[in-house]
């Protein structure tokens, strides 16, 4: 088993530079260069902007902005936008999820995959299902979950399924989210000129704006996904550039929606689409993706995943990518002047994310099977249009076993320390790893890649140091692919790991990394520490189990860091979330929201200190429960 090092991928992205500087191409390389260094205001959050007799820098000599507020009033209010700026994009991905539920119909382009889910779901929510159409239940489901976006009374429905002691500590601390989208709309409400400026209130808010994504429209994104296009089982695909193949029409996707991604895989399997594809000379259609989108249809077909966050713009540089086809979120708007250097399609469809030098497709949950044959066609015909001499595809892939939904773990785990092989459809297996010490805790690695770490470096090497420490790494979004990318996903890494948990690998037949889905699936990673707190009566910061995005960059990750503390688990950030410029604001985060949820962030951008400072929580949490 030989990993792929990071050293191998910048080389290999150094040759598709090349590539790109023949044909005049940019690239973010060298846009970092021109924006650095960056504004010391913006980097510690001393900027606001929110009114028009700013903007206002807080300096020693201007200590409060011209309505007064003082630096830890707009550093706050700033943390808080940024929040809701991820919770609005991650729930209204969950939104139109819930809408193509309604969509579905059995002779439709989308149906329900996974009915048992379903009518899971459905009992949870109190609604009957004895005798019901399965279409006509996901139809009420459908309406029931929308209205959880705007419903006038009530907290969300998802926060029944977090431990009894969880939800006590978001009441006490009146953190519960209510609706959706009020938690958005209250958040830039507070943040308006002359509303909140109290650091408490604000990073409360922060939180509770948080947890309506991670329990309201993320949970809502990856459950009604599961019960639309089936529930994530243990899957073999490839990762890294070499998916790609030079022969075949590429058709890369990239973004977040499986709406769109399943339906155009779903037609460049048609045999007549294949036919199509030989008659404009290509051996075939190879469909692989970037980002989230990405690690949904490889969770659940084993698309190959062709790279993440920062490796968008690789994949045009191959110069045998007939389209990028994307969707929302995470998408360089560099696409658009990139392709046009090559004989890339950038296939923008959504009305959400609208690009300039892109080919507008609209693409909506109606008309998905037309529109998903009509961007296939068009990759199709512009094979002919490649330029030969600029082809160039980085041979570089790895193996990786995907696919570990909560319900997969707790299916192969089952049994693994019981020589009965009993299977309990429980998580206890896995805290009994856990509390021998085979296994001495779990991190959930997540995000994305930032320049300003080393693209994939921090992913890497912190999961190599925590799976040799017996830690098992659950991941998702572009740090699964970080892992899956360098190898950390084949069952052979076993061989990278402690005595421990390479056993579990043996018996459970797992990679030491597992893969857990989507940014939006970090709800699963909730649903999963929920389940073990309760299988062994602990609350969920008891757990030896810490969350860590060591190269985070948008909105997103700071909505996610806000609901992941908030549920208990303490988050490891590398790059700081433009607070420093406020002791009060960096207080509450790293230490004072404690005092509400019982976890705490900690910012640390050497990332050598980083991996040491969670295995020492780790090892200390062990240390409180005598185990
Ligand atoms: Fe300046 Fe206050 Fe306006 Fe912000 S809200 S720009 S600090 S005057
Ligand atoms: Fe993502």
């Amino acid at each position: 088993f030989k990993m792929t090092t990071v050293e191998e991928m910048e080389a290999a992205t150094n040759r598709l530079l090349e590539t790109g500087a023949k044909v005049g191409a940019d690239a973010w390389q060298f846009r970092v260069k021109n924006q650095t260094p960056h504004c010391k205001f913006g980097e510690q959050g001393v900027c606001c902007r929110i009114c028009s007799m700013g903007p206002c820098r807080i300096t020693p000599k201007a200590p409060r902005g011209i309505c007064g507020c003082d630096v830890h009033g707009i550093v706050g209010r700033n943390y808080l936008k940024f929040t809701a700026g991820g919770a609005a994009t991650h729930s209204d991905h969950g939104r139109e999820i819930c809408n193509t539920l309604g969509h579905a119909a059995p002779d439709g382009a989308y149906k329900v995959k996974d009915p048992a889910k379903l009518i899971r779901i459905a009992k949870e929510w109190g609604v009957e299902t004895e005798g019901r159409d399965i279409y006509d239940l996901a139809h009420e489901m459908s309406e029931l979950a929308l209205s959880e976006y705007g419903k006038n009374h009530g907290v969300s429905r998802w926060l029944k399924r977090a431990p009894q002691h969880t939800q006590d500590l978001w009441h006490n601390a009146g953190i519960e989210p209510r609706a959706i989208d009020r938690e958005v709309s209250c958040a830039l409400h507070m943040t308006h000129m002359g509303c909140s400026s109290k650091p408490e209130a604000l990073i409360r808010q922060s939180l509770r704006n948080g947890l309506s994504d991670g329990w309201g429209g993320s949970m809502c994104g990856t459950e009604f996904s599961d019960v639309l296009f089936g529930t994530p089982k243990p899957i073999d695909t490839e990762a890294n550039l070499g998916v790609m193949v030079a022969e075949n029409v590429n058709i890369v996707v990239h973004g977040h929606d499986p709406s769109l991604s399943e339906m155009i895989c779903e037609v460049a399997d048609d045999p007549e689409m294949i036919a199509y594809a030989k008659e404009m000379g290509a051996k075939g259609i190879t469909i692989s993706g970037v980002c989230c989108t990405s690690n949904e249809v490889a969770m659940r077909r084993g698309i190959p995943m062709a790279g993440n966050f920062l490796q968008q713009e690789n994949v045009v540089l191959t110069g045998a990518c007939e389209a990028i086809v994307v969707d929302v979120q995470c998408i360089f708007p560099a696409l658009g002047p990139l392709s046009k250097c090559f004989h890339t399609k950038f296939i923008t469809t959504s009305p959400i994310a609208q690009m300039p030098d892109s080919d507008y497709i609209e693409f909506s949950a109606g008309t998905a099977l037309e529109k998903a044959k009509e961007i296939v066609k068009t990759a199709i015909e512009n094979f002919k249009n490649r330029k030969p001499d600029l082809v160039y595809i980085p041979d570089m892939k790895q193996k990786a076993t995907v696919g570990y939904s909560v319900e997969a773990i707790v299916k192969t785990l089952d049994g693994v320390t019981n020589s009965q092989v009993d299977k309990t459809g429980t998580t206890k297996p896995l805290v009994d790893c856990i509390t021998s010490g085979v296994i001495r805790g779990a991190v959930a690695m997540v995000g994305c890649n930032n320049p300003k770490i080393r693209p994939d470096y921090a992913h890497i090497e912190l999961m190599k140091k925590l799976i040799a420490n017996d830690i098992i790494v659950v991941a998702s979004g572009c740090s699964a692919q970080a892992a899956a990318k360098a190898g950390l996903m084949d069952k052979a890494a076993k061989d990278l790991c402690g005595a421990g948990l390479k056993r579990v690998c043996e018996l459970a037949d797992i990679p030491p990394v597992l893969h857990m889905g989507s940014c939006v699936d970090i709800s699963r990673m909730m649903v999963l520490v929920s389940e073990l707190a309760k299988d062994s009566g602990l609350n969920i910061s008891q757990l030896p189990v810490v969350g860590c995005a060591p190269e985070w960059m948008s909105e997103k990750a700071v909505s996610i860091g806000n609901y992941v503390v908030a549920t208990g688990i303490d988050t490891f950030l590398g790059v700081d979330p433009y607070v420093s410029g406020s002791t009060e604001i960096t207080e509450l985060l790293t230490s004072g929201v404690k005092d509400w949820v019982e976890a705490s962030y900690t910012v640390e951008k050497d990332i050598d200190k980083l991996v040491d400072k969670m295995i020492e929580r780790i090892e200390e949490k062990r240390t409180a429960l005598g185990i």
